[in-house]
Protein backbone atom coordinates (compact mmCIF):
# COMPACT_ATOMS: atom_id res chain seq x y z
CA UNK A 1 0.00 0.00 0.00
CA UNK A 2 1.56 3.42 -0.84
CA UNK A 3 1.64 6.45 1.41
CA UNK A 4 -0.95 5.94 3.79
CA UNK A 5 -2.03 7.66 4.54
CA UNK A 6 -3.13 10.26 2.22
CA UNK A 7 -2.93 13.00 5.43
CA UNK A 8 0.38 14.73 3.56
CA UNK A 9 -1.69 15.74 0.90
CA UNK A 10 -2.31 19.75 1.03
CA UNK A 11 -5.61 19.29 -0.81
CA UNK A 12 -7.64 16.27 -1.71
CA UNK A 13 -8.30 16.28 -5.28
CA UNK A 14 -9.64 13.69 -7.91
CA UNK A 15 -6.73 12.41 -8.73
CA UNK A 16 -5.48 11.52 -5.06
CA UNK A 17 -8.71 10.05 -4.85
CA UNK A 18 -7.90 7.89 -8.00
CA UNK A 19 -4.73 6.92 -6.07
CA UNK A 20 -6.37 5.84 -3.25
CA UNK A 21 -8.33 3.62 -5.05
CA UNK A 22 -5.40 1.99 -6.97
CA UNK A 23 -3.02 1.71 -3.91
CA UNK A 24 -6.19 0.08 -1.50
CA UNK A 25 -6.65 2.74 0.77
CA UNK A 26 -9.95 3.58 1.83
CA UNK A 27 -11.71 7.15 1.49
CA UNK A 28 -13.84 8.74 4.41
CA UNK A 29 -16.40 10.84 2.97
CA UNK A 30 -19.16 12.91 5.34
CA UNK A 31 -21.73 15.44 5.01
CA UNK A 32 -21.50 18.97 5.84
CA UNK A 33 -23.63 22.10 5.66
CA UNK A 34 -22.14 25.01 7.39
CA UNK A 35 -19.23 26.64 8.25
CA UNK A 36 -18.70 25.63 11.71
CA UNK A 37 -19.22 21.44 10.93
CA UNK A 38 -17.32 22.05 7.89
CA UNK A 39 -13.98 23.28 9.86
CA UNK A 40 -13.99 20.50 12.36
CA UNK A 41 -14.64 18.13 9.63
CA UNK A 42 -11.68 19.42 7.80
CA UNK A 43 -9.13 19.29 10.67
CA UNK A 44 -9.86 15.76 10.87
CA UNK A 45 -8.63 15.52 7.31
CA UNK A 46 -11.30 13.80 6.68
CA UNK A 47 -11.06 12.83 2.19
CA UNK A 48 -14.33 14.44 1.38
CA UNK A 49 -17.04 16.46 2.56
CA UNK A 50 -20.27 16.29 0.92
CA UNK A 51 -23.09 19.43 1.00
CA UNK A 52 -25.52 16.56 0.51
CA UNK A 53 -29.36 17.09 -0.43
CA UNK A 54 -29.84 15.54 2.70
CA UNK A 55 -29.45 19.30 3.99
CA UNK A 56 -33.36 19.41 3.33
CA UNK A 57 -33.94 16.63 6.22
CA UNK A 58 -31.51 17.55 8.20
CA UNK A 59 -31.22 21.46 8.98
CA UNK A 60 -34.49 22.34 6.94
CA UNK A 61 -37.06 19.16 8.84
CA UNK A 62 -38.23 18.55 5.21
CA UNK A 63 -39.54 14.44 5.00
CA UNK A 64 -37.99 14.31 1.86
CA UNK A 65 -34.75 15.80 -0.12
CA UNK A 66 -37.15 17.14 -3.01
CA UNK A 67 -38.36 20.67 -1.71
CA UNK A 68 -34.17 22.13 -1.40
CA UNK A 69 -33.79 24.61 -3.92
CA UNK A 70 -30.72 25.50 -5.61
CA UNK A 71 -30.12 28.40 -4.04
CA UNK A 72 -30.49 26.92 -0.54
CA UNK A 73 -27.86 24.31 -1.57
CA UNK A 74 -25.74 27.24 -2.86
CA UNK A 75 -25.71 28.38 0.50
CA UNK A 76 -25.06 25.19 2.32
CA UNK A 77 -22.35 24.91 -0.22
CA UNK A 78 -20.86 28.45 0.10
CA UNK A 79 -21.01 27.59 3.94
CA UNK A 80 -18.85 24.79 3.57
CA UNK A 81 -16.03 25.47 1.62
CA UNK A 82 -15.12 28.91 3.39
CA UNK A 83 -14.43 26.46 6.16
CA UNK A 84 -11.96 23.80 4.25
CA UNK A 85 -8.53 23.75 3.62
CA UNK A 86 -7.66 19.86 2.74
CA UNK A 87 -10.90 18.01 1.66
CA UNK A 88 -12.44 17.70 -1.60
CA UNK A 89 -15.86 19.57 -1.35
CA UNK A 90 -18.74 18.31 -3.35
CA UNK A 91 -22.23 19.77 -4.00
CA UNK A 92 -25.51 17.65 -4.49
CA UNK A 93 -27.39 19.39 -7.28
CA UNK A 94 -31.09 19.60 -6.00
CA UNK A 95 -33.82 17.64 -7.21
CA UNK A 96 -35.40 19.34 -10.84
CA UNK A 97 -32.24 20.96 -11.68
CA UNK A 98 -30.65 18.67 -13.85
CA UNK A 99 -33.22 16.21 -15.03
CA UNK A 100 -34.61 16.25 -18.36
CA UNK A 101 -32.82 19.06 -19.39
CA UNK A 102 -29.13 18.96 -19.96
CA UNK A 103 -28.41 23.16 -20.94
CA UNK A 104 -30.08 24.21 -17.17
CA UNK A 105 -28.19 21.22 -16.06
CA UNK A 106 -24.86 23.07 -17.13
CA UNK A 107 -26.19 26.58 -15.78
CA UNK A 108 -27.28 24.76 -12.15
CA UNK A 109 -23.78 23.26 -12.38
CA UNK A 110 -21.90 26.39 -13.18
CA UNK A 111 -23.61 28.50 -10.72
CA UNK A 112 -22.61 25.78 -8.23
CA UNK A 113 -18.97 25.73 -9.01
CA UNK A 114 -18.93 29.96 -9.26
CA UNK A 115 -20.76 30.46 -6.25
CA UNK A 116 -19.86 28.07 -3.71
CA UNK A 117 -16.10 27.07 -4.48
CA UNK A 118 -17.15 23.60 -4.61
CA UNK A 119 -14.78 21.25 -6.30
CA UNK A 120 -17.57 18.96 -7.77
CA UNK A 121 -21.01 18.16 -8.37
CA UNK A 122 -23.05 14.94 -7.64
CA UNK A 123 -26.03 13.98 -9.39
CA UNK A 124 -28.41 11.15 -8.78
CA UNK A 125 -28.98 8.62 -11.76
CA UNK A 126 -27.73 6.29 -15.11
CA UNK A 127 -28.31 6.65 -18.47
CA UNK A 128 -31.30 8.47 -18.08
CA UNK A 129 -29.46 11.70 -17.25
CA UNK A 130 -26.32 11.01 -19.15
CA UNK A 131 -26.68 14.03 -21.32
CA UNK A 132 -26.60 16.41 -18.18
CA UNK A 133 -23.78 14.41 -17.29
CA UNK A 134 -21.77 15.09 -20.65
CA UNK A 135 -22.76 18.48 -20.88
CA UNK A 136 -21.73 19.35 -17.35
CA UNK A 137 -18.17 17.12 -17.83
CA UNK A 138 -17.41 18.94 -20.85
CA UNK A 139 -17.31 22.48 -19.01
CA UNK A 140 -14.98 20.84 -16.97
CA UNK A 141 -16.97 20.38 -13.74
CA UNK A 142 -15.88 16.86 -11.73
CA UNK A 143 -18.85 14.87 -11.68
CA UNK A 144 -19.79 12.06 -8.73
CA UNK A 145 -22.21 9.65 -9.82
CA UNK A 146 -24.85 8.00 -7.18
CA UNK A 147 -26.75 4.67 -8.08
CA UNK A 148 -29.13 2.24 -6.48
CA UNK A 149 -31.36 3.92 -3.41
CA UNK A 150 -31.20 7.66 -4.77
CA UNK A 151 -33.68 9.73 -2.53
CA UNK A 152 -34.92 12.27 -5.18
CA UNK A 153 -36.60 9.36 -7.19
CA UNK A 154 -38.26 8.38 -3.71
CA UNK A 155 -41.91 8.88 -5.13
CA UNK A 156 -41.67 6.43 -8.30
CA UNK A 157 -39.62 3.66 -5.39
CA UNK A 158 -42.16 4.32 -3.02
CA UNK A 159 -39.66 3.28 -0.07
CA UNK A 160 -36.41 3.44 0.89
CA UNK A 161 -35.97 0.34 1.05
CA UNK A 162 -32.56 -1.75 -0.54
CA UNK A 163 -32.52 -1.66 -3.82
CA UNK A 164 -31.10 -3.68 -6.66
CA UNK A 165 -31.84 -7.00 -4.92
CA UNK A 166 -33.70 -8.74 -7.87
CA UNK A 167 -31.36 -9.56 -11.12
CA UNK A 168 -32.80 -7.31 -13.86
CA UNK A 169 -31.89 -4.15 -11.59
CA UNK A 170 -29.10 -5.50 -10.45
CA UNK A 171 -28.39 -5.59 -14.25
CA UNK A 172 -28.93 -2.22 -14.84
CA UNK A 173 -27.48 -0.73 -11.84
CA UNK A 174 -24.20 -2.65 -12.70
CA UNK A 175 -24.50 -1.03 -16.94
CA UNK A 176 -25.01 2.37 -15.36
CA UNK A 177 -21.89 2.09 -13.39
CA UNK A 178 -20.31 1.54 -16.48
CA UNK A 179 -21.76 4.00 -18.44
CA UNK A 180 -20.94 7.07 -15.53
CA UNK A 181 -17.42 5.83 -15.66
CA UNK A 182 -17.18 6.08 -19.36
CA UNK A 183 -19.08 9.52 -19.26
CA UNK A 184 -15.68 10.66 -17.11
CA UNK A 185 -17.80 10.39 -13.99
CA UNK A 186 -14.77 10.60 -11.09
CA UNK A 187 -16.65 8.43 -8.41
CA UNK A 188 -19.87 7.10 -7.77
CA UNK A 189 -22.17 6.69 -4.57
CA UNK A 190 -23.63 3.05 -4.07
CA UNK A 191 -26.51 3.90 -1.58
CA UNK A 192 -28.41 1.10 -0.11
CA UNK A 193 -27.76 -2.17 -2.48
CA UNK A 194 -26.51 -5.77 -1.70
CA UNK A 195 -22.65 -5.60 -0.39
CA UNK A 196 -22.81 -8.38 -3.09
CA UNK A 197 -23.29 -6.06 -5.64
CA UNK A 198 -21.42 -3.33 -4.62
CA UNK A 199 -18.40 -5.49 -4.37
CA UNK A 200 -18.37 -6.59 -7.94
CA UNK A 201 -19.24 -3.36 -9.11
CA UNK A 202 -15.81 -1.82 -7.52
CA UNK A 203 -14.17 -4.40 -9.15
CA UNK A 204 -15.33 -3.63 -12.26
CA UNK A 205 -15.17 -0.15 -12.87
CA UNK A 206 -11.85 2.09 -12.36
CA UNK A 207 -13.40 4.68 -10.40
CA UNK A 208 -13.44 5.02 -7.04
CA UNK A 209 -16.78 3.45 -5.30
CA UNK A 210 -18.33 4.99 -2.55
CA UNK A 211 -20.81 3.18 -0.08
CA UNK A 212 -23.66 3.82 2.21
CA UNK A 213 -25.29 0.80 3.14
CA UNK A 214 -23.48 -1.17 0.48
CA UNK A 215 -21.44 -2.91 2.58
CA UNK A 216 -17.30 -3.21 2.93
CA UNK A 217 -16.10 -4.30 -0.24
CA UNK A 218 -16.16 -0.57 -1.69
CA UNK A 219 -13.46 2.02 -2.13
CA UNK A 220 -14.92 4.29 0.84
CA UNK A 221 -17.84 5.22 2.88
CA UNK A 222 -20.22 7.91 3.95
CA UNK A 223 -22.51 8.81 6.29
CA UNK A 224 -24.86 11.64 6.73
CA UNK A 225 -23.06 13.41 9.92
CA UNK A 226 -26.19 14.20 12.09
CA UNK A 227 -26.67 10.42 11.87
CA UNK A 228 -23.33 8.87 12.58
CA UNK A 229 -23.40 11.67 15.81
CA UNK A 230 -27.17 10.77 17.16
CA UNK A 231 -28.21 14.36 16.70
CA UNK A 232 -30.78 12.82 14.23
CA UNK A 233 -32.27 10.13 16.92
CA UNK A 234 -35.54 9.06 15.17
CA UNK A 235 -33.39 7.51 12.09
CA UNK A 236 -31.79 4.16 12.95
CA UNK A 237 -31.33 2.11 9.62
CA UNK A 238 -29.40 -1.28 9.79
CA UNK A 239 -25.95 0.19 7.95
CA UNK A 240 -26.07 3.32 10.49
CA UNK A 241 -23.29 3.20 12.90
CA UNK A 242 -23.69 6.45 15.95
CA UNK A 243 -20.68 6.89 16.73
CA UNK A 244 -21.65 9.68 19.51
CA UNK A 245 -24.72 10.65 21.19
CA UNK A 246 -24.98 14.05 20.68
CA UNK A 247 -28.50 14.78 20.62
CA UNK A 248 -28.77 13.76 24.11
CA UNK A 249 -25.52 15.80 25.06
CA UNK A 250 -27.44 18.90 23.47
CA UNK A 251 -30.37 17.94 25.65
CA UNK A 252 -28.83 17.95 29.05
CA UNK A 253 -26.73 20.63 28.48
CA UNK A 254 -29.74 23.13 27.26
CA UNK A 255 -31.96 21.79 30.53
CA UNK A 256 -28.95 22.67 32.46
CA UNK A 257 -28.77 25.91 30.93
CA UNK A 258 -32.40 26.31 31.91
CA UNK A 259 -31.75 25.25 35.41
CA UNK A 260 -28.87 27.76 35.60
CA UNK A 261 -31.28 30.43 34.52
CA UNK A 262 -34.04 29.60 36.73
CA UNK A 263 -32.10 29.21 39.87
CA UNK A 264 -30.07 31.95 39.56
CA UNK A 265 -26.63 30.35 39.46
CA UNK A 266 -26.34 31.84 36.18
CA UNK A 267 -24.49 34.24 35.88
CA UNK A 268 -22.24 34.13 38.11
CA UNK A 269 -20.10 36.66 39.32
CA UNK A 270 -17.19 35.73 37.37
CA UNK A 271 -19.07 35.71 34.29
CA UNK A 272 -20.49 39.30 35.27
CA UNK A 273 -19.14 42.72 34.11
O1 LIG B 1 -27.54 13.86 0.40
C1 LIG B 1 -26.79 13.04 0.95
O2 LIG B 1 -26.46 13.15 2.13
C2 LIG B 1 -26.31 11.92 0.15
C3 LIG B 1 -25.57 10.83 0.86
C4 LIG B 1 -26.52 9.99 1.62
C5 LIG B 1 -24.74 10.02 -0.06
O3 LIG B 1 -26.50 11.89 -1.02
Amino acid sequence: MSNYLQSNVTKVTTHVLQNMKQSGEKIAMLTAYDYSMARLLDGTKIDIILVGDSAANVMAGYKTTLPITLNEMIYHGASVVRAINRALVVVDMPFGTYQGNSKEALASAIRIMKETGADAVKLEGGIEILESINRILTAGIPVMGHLGLTPQSINKFGTYNVRATEEAEAKRLIEDAHILEKAGCFALVLEKIPAKLAAQVTKEIKIPTIGIGAGPHVDGQVLVLHDMLGITQQFSPRFLRRYHAIGEEITNAVKQYISDVKSMDFPNEKEQY
